[in-house]
């Protein structure tokens, strides 16, 4: 399902490091990823949230919920009839987000969990919708495909999935090179790559619905909605 003019073998660096050295570095930085990413990462995460569009009553999964801010977004915009949850590798930024719940009283709707969302530990069609912000582009390169077609399966026909992520599309900017240079030598640190989001989405079976290209300082991103075709009914 390549558009045409799309090269053909992605060209996207790999993450070399274990899940076990994810979790660890994830619950080191977790008492101060706020200060170091929420910032300039907030803008997106709230337009994307946006294109969630979640409704009061509805079942919402955040993957990746780090210190819990979008979780808290959600578990407001679903209501006392609706369920947020949440699964996240780390126990330290499950802690945070625990803490976050707790001091606004929504713990009651909302239900995290530990754990490798490469192995979604959900039933078939229970989500309206799932949100992924800045966590999309952690999975290793052959992951990606496998983690959105645990998704469609954990999403009801016609669910959405909303995805914010570093993109790789414009990659020929100066700083994208010298961001990936950065991921090259350092991998365990500067754990981010940039990806093809619209196209991943589109060839793992979703149908995309929109595409937003923003800027996180100079490195390109992608804000895409897309939802999960009912069966056998491709777009
Ligand atoms: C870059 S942070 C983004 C956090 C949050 N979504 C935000 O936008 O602020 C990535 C989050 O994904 C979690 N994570 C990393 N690898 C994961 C995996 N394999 N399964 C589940 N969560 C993972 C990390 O612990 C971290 O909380």
């Amino acid at each position: 399902m390549h558009k045409k003019n799309e090269p053909k073998a992605p060209d996207i660096l790999p993450v070399p490091r274990t899940k076990e050295e994810a979790k660890r570095s994830y619950d080191r930085l977790s008492r101060y990823y706020d200060y170091l990413t929420w910032v300039y990462e907030r803008k997106y995460t709230e337009t994307a949230l946006g294109r969630l569009a979640v409704s009061e009553g509805e079942t919402v999964l955040e993957i990746g919920f780090g210190t819990g801010h979008c979780l808290k977004r959600i578990a407001e915009s679903v209501g006392p009839k609706g369920t947020a949850y949440g699964i996240d590798i780390s126990t330290g930024m499950m802690e945070i987000s625990k803490e976050r719940l707790e001091k606004a009283g929504l713990e009651n709707r909302v239900k995290l969990f530990c754990g490798d969302a490469a192995n979604l530990p959900f039933d078939e069609s229970m989500f309206d919708a799932v949100f992924m912000s800045f966590t999309l582009e952690l999975f290793d390169t052959p992951e990606i495909p496998k983690v959105l077609e645990q998704i469609k399966r954990a999403l009801k026909p016609e669910g959405r999935l909303v995805v914010v992520s570093m993109s790789k599309e414009n990659g020929k900017s100066i700083f994208l090179r010298f961001y990936e240079w950065f991921h090259n030598k350092w991998p365990k640190y500067v754990d981010c790559r940039p990806i093809y989001v619209e196209r991943s989405l589109r060839e793992a079976g979703y149908t995309v619905k929109s595409k937003e290209r923003v800027k996180l300082f100079r490195l390109p991103g992608e804000i895409v909605v897309a939802v999960n075709p009912i069966s056998g009914k491709m777009v």
